[in-house]
């Protein structure tokens, strides 16, 4: 091979590099939750609740098992509206991968909550999933991103998604705590603790927040009126907006599905939707042919990529994800942390 070849070999394969970073709307994309978003964390844990057999992931390439769903779910579209990359689960990572990834990584993990108490067997709760970020933060990051303004650049610009707390509703791995209050209580003390968990992430140097609702309504129900957790969809709303008043450059834009998922059980070919709530895997060895078809993936209930994808496009360009769709969050400035 001769020299000017190589050369712009290389030229050619660091103008790629740069056009990726280029075209990324935020530096990285730092994913906390549930199944709706785990990506594998769960194939490392001791748990029922595992997607790492076939026929999830039967749409990702048929190879890539450990996401709840049958192909890409809400954190992965997320990731390619930004232009980033699918962000690893946190679990499947090497110390060395840790050190050198810089563009977002997924702590989520299915059967996990907001409250730690909330798991079916191992799992990630939000506290731990926190823990590991600020291990990311504060230890790993540093390696890739030496000093320490980028640093705090990188973390204030970057998309965090706190994509958690049905499961806290879910009597199945809620542990029966949710039992002890009534409903308005039960709402007030999930806020709290989301509350803390949103400060930590703060302290680190998170700025730009996407925070859940519930994907759909807890306990299931597709009215939206009738929903137990519209008293935690109302008390996050006004807490969140009272962080925002007193976190210095923090914003916060909140995902609520009701609206959305009640429109597409009105009307639901105009989504390219035929089965509403009919599960595509009745069981693990039955797997439906046209998977676009069903709101539903497995028999848990969880969505199809369909689902996720429809998601993800009205939370960043409609009216999903308010105040600020998530595209107008990206491209919002960031106030950057003082000091040098
Ligand atoms: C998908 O993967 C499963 C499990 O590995 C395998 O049994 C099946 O034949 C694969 N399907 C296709 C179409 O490759
Ligand atoms: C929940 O997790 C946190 C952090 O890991 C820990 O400090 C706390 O004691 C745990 N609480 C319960 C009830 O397990
Ligand atoms: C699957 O369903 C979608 C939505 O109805 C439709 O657009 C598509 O053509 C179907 N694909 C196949 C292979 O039938």
């Amino acid at each position: 091979m001769d020299k000017s070849f190589k050369l712009s070999l290389l030229i050619s394969s660091f103008i790629i590099v740069m056009a990726n970073n280029a075209d990324a709307l935020v530096p990285a994309l730092y994913v906390f939750g549930d199944s709706g978003v785990d990506a594998g964390n769960n194939n490392f844990l001791k748990t029922p609740a595992k997607a790492d057999k076939w026929p999830y992931g039967i749409d990702l390439n048929n190879n890539t098992r450990g996401r709840f769903t049958n192909g890409k779910n809400a954190a992965d579209f997320i990731a390619m509206l930004l232009n980033l990359p699918m962000p690893p689960p946190y679990l499947s990572l090497s110390e060395v991968e840790r050190s050198r990834l810089i563009t977002g990584i997924n702590y989520g993990s299915g059967s996990c909550g907001i409250l730690n108490t909330t798991r079916a067997g191992e799992c990630l709760s939000l506290g731990k999933q926190i823990e590991y970020f600020t291990s990311t933060a504060t230890t790993d990051l540093p390696k890739a991103i030496k000093r320490p303004p980028k640093l705090r650049r990188h973390l204030a610009k970057s998309m965090y998604l706190v994509l958690i707390g049905s499961n806290d509703y879910n009597n199945m791995v809620n542990n029966g705590v949710r039992n002890k209050f009534t409903p308005q209580d039960f709402a007030q003390y999930l806020v709290e603790e989301m509350t803390n968990h949103i400060k930590k992430l703060y302290d680190v140097g998170a700025r730009k927040f996407l925070v859940s609702t519930f994907a759909s309504c807890e306990p299931k129900t597709y009215v939206p009126e009738s929903c137990e957790s519209n008293y935690y969809t109302e008390k996050l709303v006004d807490r969140l907006q009272e962080l925002q008043a007193n976190l210095f450059g923090s914003l916060f834009t909140i995902y609520d599905g009701r609206k959305l998922f009640a429109r597409i059980h009105e009307n639901p070919k105009q989504f390219g939707i035929t089965y509403l709530d009919v599960p595509c895997c009745e069981d693990a060895s039955i797997v439906c042919a046209n998977r676009s078809e069903h709101t539903t993936f497995d028999k848990l209930g969880h969505p199809t990529e369909a689902i996720y994808k429809i998601v993800a496009l009205d939370c960043f360009y409609g009216s999903t994800c308010l105040p600020l769709s998530l595209s107008q969050l990206a491209n919002a400035p960031s106030f950057l942390p003082l000091g040098n």
